[in-house]
């Protein structure tokens, strides 16, 4: 009898600009200060993509270039690249298209996937299932974020939040029972209201009232988002440990959506896990979106064992979220 083809994590590949925007800086912006910011949200500095003409495709190809170096992979070889963002080069074409060019990755298709912050866990869920069903060998799944493009800094409660990166991961099929092997996602398009971009879109195009209105921005509740956050990436990380039969003491590695990290640190205990056991590099980078959880991935990539249990965790605008579990592969 033939095993049960997994989706192996390969590979992982990460970029982060080198310009980097303190709590310092931002006290000089806004209305804010360095212990207020660290005390709510345990960030102290973020990155930012400066430079005309750079949009997330400049972050991701670096990222996804990584990953072909260390493996020796050609381009040509990928299948196809999945490209998670909420902050696309342009409205279309989509770019993954563009990332594929740059690459030169002519053999391969792909197609943006829009889930705000909980983007690479669908991203990765819907790779799986390409690799698993036996269609495709090489599947890029790319986080990828330049969210000070969409931050308005006059907005205190909002800008000390984001940044920008992107992270990268290989899937390749597996028969030994290695990488993704199971995934809750979820969505409630009524938390619409709390976080969104009013204008630019279908409904309202941009227009000159409506960047007078400054409507081109992430709009966004924090509280409201906090507590459907903390709550919603709690129970879904508990659920998939149950669903597992698993508990804290079999998981490795939380690999947490980085948004906060007060959410953090609630769906830790939740799991019964100790801070030694959660990744957390949200003082560095804030809130990368897409990106946040390939690059603990890319960071902590030396430490991770083979056979680590690691339980990847998300909540995002929409609002979607989810819970991955992932046995490591190398
Ligand atoms: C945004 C967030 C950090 C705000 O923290 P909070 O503890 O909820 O703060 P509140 O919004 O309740 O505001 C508390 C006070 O701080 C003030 N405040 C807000 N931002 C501030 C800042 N940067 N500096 C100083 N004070 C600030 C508010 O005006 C408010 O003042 P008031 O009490 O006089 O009205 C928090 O709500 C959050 O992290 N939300 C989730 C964000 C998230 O995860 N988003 C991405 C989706 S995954």
């Amino acid at each position: 009898m033939s095993k049960k083809v997994t989706a192996a994590i390969t590979g992982v590949g990460g970029y982060v600009p080198e310009d980097r925007l303190t709590n310092f800086d931002l006290e000089k912006m806004v209305d804010t200060n360095d212990e207020w910011i660290r005390t709510r949200t345990g960030i102290e500095e973020r990155r930012i993509l400066k430079g005309e003409g750079k949009g997330v495709s400049a972050m991701a190809v670096p990222a996804v270039q990584e990953i072909l170096k260390k493996k020796n992979i050609d381009p040509l070889e990928i299948d196809c690249l999945i490209c998670c963002t909420v902050t696309p080069d342009m409205v279309f074409p989509a770019t993954a298209n563009i990332i594929c060019d740059k690459l030169g990755a002519k053999n391969a298709w792909g197609f943006d996937l829009q889930a705000a912050c909980s983007g690479f866990l669908y991203g990765l869920t819907t790779g799986a299932m390409f690799i698993e069903s036996g269609r495709y060998k090489k599947v890029v799944v790319v986080g990828t974020d330049k969210m000070s493009a969409i931050v308005d800094y006059q907005d205190r409660a909002t800008c000390i939040i984001f940044g920008d990166g992107a992270g990268a991961v290989l899937l390749e099929p597996n028969n030994e029972g290695y990488g993704v092997l199971d995934s809750i996602l979820r969505s409630d398009g009524s938390g619409c209201s709390y976080l969104h971009m009013k204008a630019g879109g279908s409904v309202k195009p941009a227009s000159i009232e409506t960047v007078m209105a400054r409507e081109h921005y992430a709009y966004q509740e924090g509280q409201p988002v906090f507590k459907f956050a903390v709550k919603g990436m709690a129970d879904i990380s508990a659920e998939l440990l149950e669903n597992n039969n698993l508990t804290g003491d079999d998981i490795a590695w939380l690999v947490p959506h980085q948004a906060n990290l007060r959410i953090i640190d609630a769906t830790a205990n939740r799991m019964g896990l100790p801070r030694e056991k959660v990744m957390i590099n949200i003082q560095k980078y804030g809130n990368t979106t897409a990106a946040t959880i390939p690059l603990c991935l890319w960071e902590w990539e030396n430490q991770l064992k083979k056979g680590d249990k690691l339980v990847l965790s998300a909540f995002g605008g929409g609002f979607t979220w989810g819970a991955t579990l992932v046995k490591w592969g190398y």
